[in-house]
């Protein structure tokens, strides 16, 4: 008997009511609308209320995928957390989301540190445990950035968003079909990208927490660019090669929204028509592991995606790491 296709039969998001703009952050540091549309493309960004965590906006986009999935969160057999910004260093979000999701005493586990490729490496992670194990499994990307970053860091800050995205992940007639996936890490380019203090190699010191260096974030800017639109390029095609299809047969590409220009430049590498690629870096900026889970279920309610559609995900995070997928919608 064949068996149901396995891939995302819910999508949920969570987005902070607050917004804070170009010209919010121009007056508080040395910058202005014009340098950061110019080099980023981005306009403003979601800010998390002062009372909420990263399991707020965990569990608020989690509840939305479950409900989309026709699920509760009683029929969920495992939950993945992609997140650089986890609740706490230990124990992970994951562990905080099971009990506020009230889900069984399911495996639970986050990916972080894996920048914003963690959510695409989530669902092809997820993707095997079902194929395996016969399994639902919430796949949750979020993050919280604005919360930990150095607010005087104007090459950063002005960067990033809070947020959250989810999906659920099974076995079903009516998934979107994950057809393919696949992903990869450089860590020869551990220095390019990052938040190195607060592990073992650089302890998190009361030197350092004066001179804030917890906070900073180490990225060197041209060179991330650089490499984030080789490897989006090069996996994009990649995953496509492995499902047997071109590019002429993507609807849709989702890519990570971290800066317009590495998203025009990933468009022109791979010859795409403006129109086939997302973008919602401009509203949301960068929202790292949230990144693609917000922009898959935005272009979803915009009516971007419709029955039949090939969707292409590429990402790429501090490692270097990379990861894309394919779905049939
Ligand atoms: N406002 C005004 N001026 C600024 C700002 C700011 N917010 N930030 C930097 N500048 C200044 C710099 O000091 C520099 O001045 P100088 O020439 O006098 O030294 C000048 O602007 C140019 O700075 P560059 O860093 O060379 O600017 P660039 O064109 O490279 O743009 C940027 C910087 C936007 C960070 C770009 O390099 C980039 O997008 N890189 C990739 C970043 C990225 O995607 N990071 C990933 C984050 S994590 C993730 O997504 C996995």
């Amino acid at each position: 008997m064949a068996q149901d296709p396995i891939g995302l039969i819910g999508l949920g998001a969570y987005l902070p009511e607050r917004v804070m703009t170009n010209a919010d952050w121009a007056q508080r540091l040395d910058t202005s609308d014009e340098w950061i549309t110019r080099r980023t493309g981005i306009k403003e960004r979601r800010l998390a209320r002062d009372d909420q965590t990263t399991l707020d906006l965990a569990a608020a986009a989690a509840e939305s995928a479950i409900a989309d999935a026709g699920l509760t969160a009683q029929d969920l057999d495992e939950i993945i957390v992609a997140s650089d910004t986890p609740e706490t260093y230990s124990p992970d979000t994951a562990a905080f989301l099971q009990h506020r999701l009230g889900a069984r005493e399911i495996t639970s586990y986050d990916l972080g540190g894996s920048g914003c490729a963690g959510f695409v490496l989530g669902l092809d992670i997820a993707r095997a445990r079902v194929r395996d194990r016969r399994r639902t499994i919430l796949v949750v990307g979020v993050e919280l950035l604005s919360r930990l970053m150095d607010w005087t860091d104007r090459h950063a800050c002005i960067l990033f968003g809070d947020g959250a995205g989810a999906a659920v992940v099974g076995a079903s007639p009516r998934a979107a079909r994950i057809l393919a996936a696949t992903a990869g890490t450089d860590g020869s380019q551990t220095d390019i990208l990052g938040c190195p203090v607060g592990g073992t190699r650089y302890p998190f010191t009361l030197e350092r927490a004066e001179k804030r260096e917890h906070q900073k974030l180490v990225m060197k800017g041209s060179k991330v660019f650089k490499e984030a639109v080789t490897r989006m390029s090069a996996a994009s095609r990649q995953v496509l090669a492995e499902a047997g299809l071109t590019l002429d047969d993507v609807d849709l590409v989702v890519p990570h929204q971290a800066n317009q220009r590495i998203i025009q430049a990933v468009g022109q590498v791979l010859e795409l028509p403006e129109e086939k690629v997302f973008v919602n870096v401009d509203r949301l900026g960068n929202t790292g592991s949230a990144s693609i889970p917000l922009a898959l279920w935005q272009a979803r309610e915009a009516g971007r995606i419709k029955p039949g559609d090939l969707v292409l995900l590429t990402s790429f995070g501090a490692g270097f790491h990379w990861a894309a997928l394919l779905l049939r919608f």
